[in-house]
């Protein structure tokens, strides 16, 4: 694959999951990637250098960090880490923030900041609202950006949202009505996205892309591991309360509400087309049922 960028991108979060596919995404468009680490000694920060990744130690509170790792870069793609409080909201906006403060004080051409599903408005689910002040903050500073608006990883059916085996039967468990139709990506997907926006292999309609790959009922995707798996599947809505805290729980209370967004399969697949669906990530991945369930 080719660039039209000869100037280094900076990438923030790139030892995480979706920091780390836009990496990927970057390095197989041949564009020079400088990764801005909060410790450059780490396992992950090494594995990136060892992929000819330059590394750049910064703290999200030390704007003068923040600059000097900016300086030079052509581009700047940002995420916000996860916040699983109301206290880290708040530590996300001030890192988005701060994130957005930087990129103006040095000038960089160009930014692709890494969303939610929905943060184009404000919706009382604490840890999008907190994306939607940041794309604010974004949109005011001048600074010529794209959003992508990331939603479900389809990675969360390899973790926190795994089916379970269960007496030969694949069982998927959410908090979802059965009727609701949850959208989602892979992370590979997500960094391809980021980078075309990002080398301007591609444009965003409005400067933003909501980035969904798939949008399936709960029973439809119990019946996708099914099949994957040769078993028969099933589909139980879990409440609400079995979610581990409030802002989980406000987060699926909007997804239960959320419409569908066809429009966003399409803006996706035209920037990049070989898009995962769940079927194919399930296939890609090589997914397996987890086989540590009693009665398996
Ligand atoms: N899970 C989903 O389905 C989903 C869907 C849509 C949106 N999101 C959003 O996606 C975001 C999480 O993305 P992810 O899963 O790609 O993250 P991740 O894998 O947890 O990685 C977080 C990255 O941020 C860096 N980081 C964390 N705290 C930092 C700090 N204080 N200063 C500097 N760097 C810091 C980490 O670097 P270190 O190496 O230093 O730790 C790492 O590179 C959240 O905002 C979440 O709301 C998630």
């Amino acid at each position: 694959m080719s660039t039209q960028t000869t100037g280094t991108i900076a990438v923030f979060g790139a030892t995480g999951q979706q920091g780390g596919a836009t990496v990927d995404a970057l390095l197989d468009h041949k564009a020079r990637v400088r990764a801005l680490v909060r410790t450059p000694q780490s396992d992950r920060a090494q594995a990136l250098a060892a992929r000819v990744v330059e590394l750049a130690a910064l703290r999200t509170d030390g704007p003068t960090s923040l600059a000097a790792a900016l300086g030079t870069v052509e581009g700047f793609y940002s995420m916000t880490p996860e916040a699983n409080s109301l206290e880290e909201v708040e530590a996300e906006i001030r890192i988005g923030t701060a994130l957005v403060d930087a990129a103006v004080e040095v000038g960089v051409p160009h930014a692709v900041f890494n969303s939610v599903f929905g943060a184009d408005r404000e919706s009382g689910v604490p840890r999008h609202d907190s994306k939607h002040w940041i794309e604010e903050h974004l949109r005011k500073s001048g600074l010529r950006a794209a959003m992508v608006r990331a939603t479900a990883f389809m990675e969360n059916f390899a973790s926190v949202m795994a089916p379970s085996l269960e007496h030969g039967e694949i069982v998927l468990r959410l908090p979802l009505p059965q009727d609701v139709a949850l959208k989602m990506i892979s992370v590979r997907d997500i960094g391809r996205v980021a980078a075309a926006l990002q080398l301007d292999t591609a444009e965003a309609p409005g400067e933003a892309v909501d980035l969904v790959g798939d949008e399936l009922t709960s029973p439809q995707i119990a019946a996708a591991f099914g099949a994957h798996t040769g078993l028969p599947a099933r589909y139980e809505t879990l409440p609400l309360s079995a979610l581990p805290n409030d802002l989980d729980k406000a987060m699926f209370r909007q997804f239960a509400k959320a419409p569908q967004c066809p429009s966003g399969l399409t803006v996706v697949r035209a920037i990049e087309p070989a898009t995962l669906d769940l079927v194919e990530w399930i296939r890609t991945t090589g997914w397996t049922a987890p086989t540590n369930v009693a009665g398996s």
